[in-house]
């Protein structure tokens, strides 16, 4: 095995993520290695993650010190899956969320690699202890769990599992911090990290309230779009409590806590998101705002892409 400098990183899969996970390491000066099982994908990958930097470098939003040659000139594709991972110290998969594949992927890549390579899954929806479940050594293994467009998005989830090395974590965390992503640790893993389970309580009584006839479909996005989430992209649920009360936090709970208990005990049961006519109905009023087919939900996306990179630049700048 091949020492490592500390300076390779290999990505697992060149779908969407492991392309974003490519620029993310390339930005902060990594070489970069992709590989994908799917004959031609890595090439593709290659040309692919081209072009974006170079389109990137015109709009100024190219991140990190070297400007987008020299970023590519770190870049490299590779079908073979043993010389992908030489020379890396950190190994980030990005497959198909299956955990049968993943599980065989780690299997593969552990025969392969020295044993204090870090191995890191990109899993939105799968436990470490299960995602690993066939590594013999599981003290390397973690969960980083981005948030899409990671280029914008920079959260990255660091979930352990139960054997995870203490050093390993600082290590993953602080290879995030060095290339310009959020990282934050979970203490333990848990189905749906935090992201996801604040992420389904915001979703559960949006729900909610518009199935019980209380507010619109288009109503209810502009409570977080106009409300709360102007908040949300500077500041969480915490700090934002913190400075809603002349002296803070536990004077907020004085105040409120009992309001927020109240309306809490008020919430029914988890909806139903399928099948249901009220489901229906959500569906074909979202579908009135924003007709589901290709043409005009690419349109929004391209927006809310766009509108990110301003965000992005805007927290950049304080
Ligand atoms: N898309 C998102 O919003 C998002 C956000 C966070 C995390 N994730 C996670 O990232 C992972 C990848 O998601 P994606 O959206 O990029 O999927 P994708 O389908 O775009 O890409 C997956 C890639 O993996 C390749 N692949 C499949 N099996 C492989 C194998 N055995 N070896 C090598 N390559 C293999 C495929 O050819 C494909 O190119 C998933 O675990 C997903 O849950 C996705
Ligand atoms: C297991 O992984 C840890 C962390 O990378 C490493 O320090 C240790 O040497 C490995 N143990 C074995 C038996 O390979």
């Amino acid at each position: 095995m091949s020492s490592s400098d500390m300076r390779t990183i290999t990505v697992i899969g060149s779908g969407l993520i492991g392309r974003s996970w490519a620029m993310v390491f390339l930005s902060g000066g990594f070489s970069v290695k992709i590989y994908d099982n799917q004959p031609g994908q890595s090439a593709k990958a290659v040309t692919e993650i081209r072009k974006q930097l170079q389109e990137l470098q015109d709009a100024r939003m190219l991140r990190g010190q070297l400007d987008a040659t020299q970023q590519l000139a770190l870049l490299s594709g590779y079908e073979d899956l043993a010389l992908a991972l030489e020379g890396a110290f950190f190994i980030q998969e990005s497959v198909f969320e299956q955990l049968d594949v993943k599980q065989s992927v780690f299997q593969d890549i552990e025969r392969l690699v020295g044993s204090d390579v870090i191995l890191s899954s990109s899993t939105s929806c799968l436990v470490p202890s299960k995602v690993f479940s066939k590594v013999q050594n599981r003290s390397r293994c973690l969960v980083s769990h981005p948030v899409n467009p990671p280029y914008y998005v920079k959260l990255v989830e660091l979930v352990p599992h139960p054997d995870t090395a203490a050093a390993v974590m600082d290590a993953a965390h602080s290879l995030m911090t060095t290339v310009g992503q959020a990282p934050v640790r979970l203490r333990k893993e848990i189905d749906g990290f935090a992201l996801n389970r604040v992420q389904a309580a915001v979703i559960a009584e949006s729900w909610r309230l518009v199935q019980d006839g209380v507010i619109s479909v288009e109503d209810i996005d502009l409570v977080m779009s106009e409300g709360l989430g102007m908040r949300y992209a500077f500041i969480g649920p915490m700090e934002t409590m913190h400075l809603n009360a002349p002296a803070g936090l536990e004077d907020y709970m004085q105040r409120y806590g009992e309001g927020i208990t109240r309306i809490l005990t008020s919430f029914g049961p988890v909806p139903d998101f399928s099948g249901s006519e009220g489901a229906k109905s959500i569906v074909s009023d979202m579908c009135q705002l924003i007709p589901g087919d290709q043409q005009h939900l690419l349109a929004r996306m391209e927006r809310r892409d766009r509108l990110l990179m301003g965000l992005a630049r805007l927290k950049k700048d304080h």
